[in-house]
């Protein structure tokens, strides 16, 4: 695909239909996650492929509607064949860059891999969801991850039941300055 068909294209899809999704085509996803930048190439990303239903919904549970913790977990989730589940490993770019690796180029890091998952899921015919109403704690706790693991985000991945219009965007004129 064009790489502006796939940039344009790219939507936030919540519902999918009932194909399963490939582990192959999971694994082309996290490809693309690994060829993101990272400051000093530290990689402080970790993914979990979530295909068992049982363990689906155990993170589902960790999610919550309207970006409020404490609300309700989001629903549409469900519908989704594969839950992948972003971790951050904040220990390379801390040692490296301490509290400016830690703080700020672990999740900016994490960040690009996710946006890289989301372009490789429309490019393979997939559709894909940047799930952020995610309790940490829980999903840490859910999947017993190494305290050095902190969930990050899960990005939803299915075939696409309904493909949404484009959101609105700003013009190019309110967020591009010339100096
Ligand atoms: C950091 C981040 C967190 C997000 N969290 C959620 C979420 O928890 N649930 C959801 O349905 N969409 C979530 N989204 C998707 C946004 O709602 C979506 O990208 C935005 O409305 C623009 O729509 P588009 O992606 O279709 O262009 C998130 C996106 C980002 C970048």
């Amino acid at each position: 695909m064009d790489f502006w068909d796939v940039v344009r294209g790219r939507r936030s899809i919540r519902a999918y239909d009932d194909r399963a999704v490939d582990e192959e085509l999971v694994l082309k996803i996290i490809s693309a996650a690994r060829w993101a930048p990272s400051g000093g190439n530290c990689q402080p990303w970790r993914f979990y492929a979530v295909f068992d239903p049982v363990k689906r919904e155990a993170l589902v549970q960790c999610t919550f509607n309207s970006n409020l913790p404490g609300h309700p977990p989001q629903a549409w989730l469900r519908e989704a064949p594969v839950l992948i589940l972003v971790c951050m490993d904040r220990r390379k770019t801390t040692q490296r860059y301490d509290r400016w690796g830690r703080e700020y180029l672990a999740p900016q890091d994490c960040a690009a891999a996710v946006e890289n998952m989301l372009l490789a899921a429309v490019a393979l015919g997939l559709g894909g969801c940047w799930v952020g109403g995610l309790n940490m704690w829980d999903a840490s706790e859910e999947f017993d991850l190494p305290a050095h693991l902190e969930p990050f985000c899960v990005v939803a991945v299915g075939y696409p039941k309904e493909v949404p219009g484009p959101r609105p965007r700003l013009d190019l004129d309110e967020i591009y300055t010339r100096i």
